[in-house]
């Protein structure tokens, strides 16, 4: 399925050069960064929070509630993480999350309008703004990626998430960029144009299925321990290598009220390595589909990007798998959470009218 820029039917006549604010969005499952020609760039937590009641719209004193804020009050509030993919079902693991589609869908809404806010255009600023989806995003959710920026942005274009991180860089050609999200990771070759349909990969070997795995190996290790998959990826963030344990892995949980110590470095090993054989499959497939020609620069060319990307040693360990196929050479983006964004904000940027779509109203 075509994901990239093609010239929209309802494109503007011209791209206005004055009184515009360009924005790049990365709306991803877990966060979503802006980057705007204003020079300002943010990125929350993407998750939207509606006090439940009156009593707690007065004690929170606002009926929307975003980010790490949102996450506090989940006791007080619905709480939605609007971007998540439908696979992956985490209210089954936390309690705590909302899954009504009509409100998750306002939600979207939400999340888009306050990212934009977070830009602060000038009130008579026409916004043009390029949002990153999934790179396998199917129509149908790219149609409600527009319709949820409608009333928000003025000009939309939706582009595949990895395709805007290899743009930002500019690595254009013969480069695999591997997008190492929440709910998904992105595979996308580039070779200096427009990425095609086969192209790109979408798997669900990500971050979302290590805190599921780590989850799960720690239920079974330390049945008397209790704990969220929130508390689980924030261990995760804070501890997850594949090289170099220093030292053991030794977290605080619950038992009964009472805080324990547990060594869980056999656990967070697993969970980081249960990743690694499903992407590797991907980007082998994707390398050896592609002009055997180029191949060997492609190889050498694997950019890792994404929230994902820093686990500590994923780039080596994709890259010793490689190596038994052939060899390659891994490098991860400097600044993960920002290279969706500034990429997307660089297309907006660059773009002609053409390839925009105007959304009235
Ligand atoms: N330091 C870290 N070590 C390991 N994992 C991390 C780290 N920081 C963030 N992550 C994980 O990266 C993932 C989020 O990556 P990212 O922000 O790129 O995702 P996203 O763009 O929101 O999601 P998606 O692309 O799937 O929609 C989460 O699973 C998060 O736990
Ligand atoms: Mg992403």
């Amino acid at each position: 399925m075509e994901i990239a820029m093609q010239p929209s039917a309802n494109a503007p006549q011209s791209k206005p050069s004055a009184g515009v604010l360009f924005v790049g969005i990365d709306l991803g499952t877990s966060h979503t960064a802006i980057a705007a020609s204003n020079g300002n760039r943010l990125a929350i937590d993407s998750i939207v929070a509606y006090p439940r009641d009156v009593i707690s719209q007065k004690a929170l004193g606002k009926d929307k509630l975003f980010g790490a804020e949102a996450w506090k009050q989940k006791h007080a509030c619905d709480v939605y993480r609007p971007m998540q993919k439908g696979q992956v079902n985490y209210a089954e693991l936390d309690g705590a999350l909302n899954r009504d589609a009509a409100r998750q869908q306002a939600a979207v809404r939400d999340l888009l309008q306050h990212a934009v806010s977070l830009a602060k255009p000038r009130p008579d600023d026409l916004i043009y703004g390029v949002v990153g989806a999934p790179a396998q995003a199917s129509i149908h959710s790219q149609k409600a990626l527009i319709e949820a920026a409608r009333g928000i942005l003025d000009c939309v274009m939706i582009c595949s998430e990895p395709f805007a991180v290899a743009y930002g860089l500019q690595f254009l050609t013969d480069t695999l960029v591997i997008d190492i999200g929440a709910g998904t990771t992105d595979l996308c070759r580039m070779h200096g144009s427009l990425p095609a349909p086969d192209d790109q990969v979408t798997c669900s070997a990500a971050g979302d299925a290590v805190d599921r795995k780590l989850f799960e190996l720690l239920k079974a290790a330390i049945p008397q321990a209790t704990f969220t998959v929130n508390m689980i990826k924030q261990i995760k963030e804070k501890f997850a290598a594949l090289a170099g344990f220093d030292e053991p892995i030794r977290v605080t949980l619950p038992v009964r009220g009472v805080p324990t110590e547990f060594d869980i470095t056999a656990q967070v090993r697993e969970a980081v390595e249960s990743i690694v054989p499903e992407i590797v499959d991907n980007l082998h497939n994707l390398v050896a589909g592609y002009d055997p020609e180029f191949q060997a620069a492609m190889r050498n060319n694997v950019l890792v990007a994404g929230g994902g990307s820093q686990i500590v040693g994923l780039d080596k360990a994709i890259e010793r798998k490689l190596n038994q196929l052939g060899g390659g050479r891994v490098a991860r983006v400097q600044e993960p959470a920002f290279a969706g964004a500034n990429g997307a904000l660089q297309l907006a940027q660059d773009m002609p009218a053409e390839f925009w779509a105007q959304l009235d109203g």
